[in-house]
């Protein structure tokens, strides 16, 4: 599948990584209704190209994402209600609905500054990583406003009510270090090695059987606001679904390697696949 072009965003491939770069690095990636629209469109494409087995969310430039664009998103809509209508859902549907339900893993790779509504595209992501010294903001409250969206939610998501409490109200920033501490990113790296590390764990996450990791993150997604009833049901469900949709068959595979070849230990490693085996 050939990439389309798009003004504000770009895509970039390494070895079934695809790099999705919001890409208005002059603006920090402050988010545009055109960079919405952009973005929107590139997932769609994405989610079906066979080429993509993982996907890594990040930035143009010095930033990650400065949020919404305050010139463009809100003042620039103030009287246009089409547009806004336009620009408020298609900012909704690639940054949640559309990255929470990506068919493939998905990283964020924070880069640089993330504030505001950057942070709704960051927790969207399976998992995240960020350069040490990116620097981390609900910056609302610096301007007369509360986090919007769904802002205040991921963060308590995210992080302990005394953390998301603390930073929404304060607007402190915090940096890349911090944010594994506080549970808001799985890992960082020195900038330099950002990109290095993300490919590294994109590669490991390639090893695993795609339709168990795709399964495997709906499930996680899914039982957090269910009870441990409802949660058992679902997931014996959700795991005989998994047994019919996964063309490899991995759960035979790896018994039968595990059982009866005895070449190779799950608890340490995936099971051998032969690449491109599954779609
Ligand atoms: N909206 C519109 N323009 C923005 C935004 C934004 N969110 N963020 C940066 N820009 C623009 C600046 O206006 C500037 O444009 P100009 O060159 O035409 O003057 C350009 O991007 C570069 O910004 P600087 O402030 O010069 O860059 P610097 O590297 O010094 O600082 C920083 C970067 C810290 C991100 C700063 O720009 C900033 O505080 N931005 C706003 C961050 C914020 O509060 N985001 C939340 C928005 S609210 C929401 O998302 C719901």
């Amino acid at each position: 599948m050939t990439d389309k072009t798009y003004e504000t965003v770009k895509i970039e491939r390494e070895d079934g990584i695809t790099f999705l770069i919001m890409n208005r690095p002059e603006k920090r990636n402050a988010m545009s209704p055109q960079l919405h629209f952009d973005m929107e469109d590139a997932m769609d494409h994405l989610a079906l190209d066979e080429a993509t087995k993982v996907l890594v969310i990040t930035g143009a430039g010095p930033a990650f994402c400065a949020g919404q664009d305050l010139r463009l998103y809100f003042r620039g809509t103030e009287n246009d209600p089409v547009m806004r209508h336009k620009a408020h859902e298609a900012s909704d549907n690639w940054r949640w609905l559309k990255l929470t339900r990506f068919p493939k893993l998905t990283i964020a790779m924070v880069n640089g500054y993330c504030f505001g509504g950057g942070l709704t595209q960051m927790a969207a992501c399976d998992l995240a990583i960020a350069a040490e010294d990116a620097l981390f903001g609900a910056s609302e409250i610096n301007w007369g406003i509360l986090p919007g969206g769904n802002v205040s939610w991921v963060m308590t998501q995210l992080m302990s009510h005394r953390d998301a409490m603390h930073y929404a109200i304060t607007g402190d920033t915090w940096d890349g270090k911090r944010a594994v501490e506080i549970g808001a990113v799985n890992y960082c790296a020195p900038r330099e090695k950002l990109r290095e590390e993300t490919i590294k764990l994109a590669k490991k996450m390639m090893e695993k059987n795609p339709m168990a990791v795709r399964f495997t993150k709906e499930a996680i997604r899914t039982v957090r606001t269910m009870s441990e009833v409802d949660a058992r049901d679902y997931l014996a469900a959700k795991s005989a679904a998994l047994i019919l949709r996964d063309k490899e068959g991995g759960r035979q595979k790896g018994m039968s390697q595990f059982l009866d070849e005895k070449s190779f230990r799950p608890g340490l490693g995936a099971y051998a696949r032969k690449p491109g085996e599954s779609k």
